[in-house]
């Protein structure tokens, strides 16, 4: 384990088989048609490549990058888009793949953006949630690991952009922040 994590929430194997089990339910859910799959950069960017191993429909990729938190642990209300679509969503099934909903500000930012373009369709799948600090109206289609209220990192999570690559996620040790 790094030196720097404190506690490991879910492992590797954890993650894999609930992975798998997303993209099961994923392909079924959109049998016979053909999602556009947008990935939340840059935090889902590990989730979105092994998920979409798992997906056994036809699907399309975007990539999307938003700003919420900066190198802080709280979000600051604002959302602004830092890299938008190459494709056009209009009349598509689309699918967002987010790493992590936290007040929700962020989702419920996009998914208003993407209905003003005339989506056909608009589903959210988390790997990780806390529901409990929602300060929004949000709820994600699939929510794969629900979290107490700690920050997290690892699996694309970063603190200070660091710890991304871990495999695992895990809560840091408190002297990292104070450091
Ligand atoms: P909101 O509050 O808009 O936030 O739902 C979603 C974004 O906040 C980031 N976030 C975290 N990042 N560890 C992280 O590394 C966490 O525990 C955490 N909680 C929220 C994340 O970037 C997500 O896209
Ligand atoms: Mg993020």
């Amino acid at each position: 384990m790094h030196n720097d994590i404190q506690e490991v929430l879910f492992t590797q194997e954890q993650i894999e088989a609930k992975v798998a089990e997303i993209g099961k339910q994923l392909s079924e859910e959109y049998e016979g048609r053909n999602p556009l799959i947008i990935c939340i950069l840059k935090g889902a960017f590990i989730f979105m490549a092994d998920l979409v191993k798992q997906i056994t429909v036809p699907v399309e990729m975007d990539f999307m990058a938003v700003s919420s938190y900066g190198t802080s642990t709280r979000s600051s209300g604002e959302v602004k888009i830092i890299k938008d679509l190459d494709s056009s969503v209009e009349g598509r099934d689309v699918l967002i793949v987010e790493d992590i909903i936290d007040s929700g500000l962020t989702l419920s930012y996009l998914v208003d953006v993407l209905q003003r373009r005339n989506v056909k369709s608009v589903k959210i799948a988390t790997l990780f949630d806390k529901p409990a600090r929602r300060t929004v109206d949000l709820k994600a289609d699939i929510s794969g690991f629900i979290l107490p209220d700690a920050f997290v990192v690892g699996y694309g999570l970063d603190y200070a952009e660091k710890y991304r690559n871990l495999p695992y996620i895990g809560v840091l040790k408190p002297e990292v922040y104070s450091s």
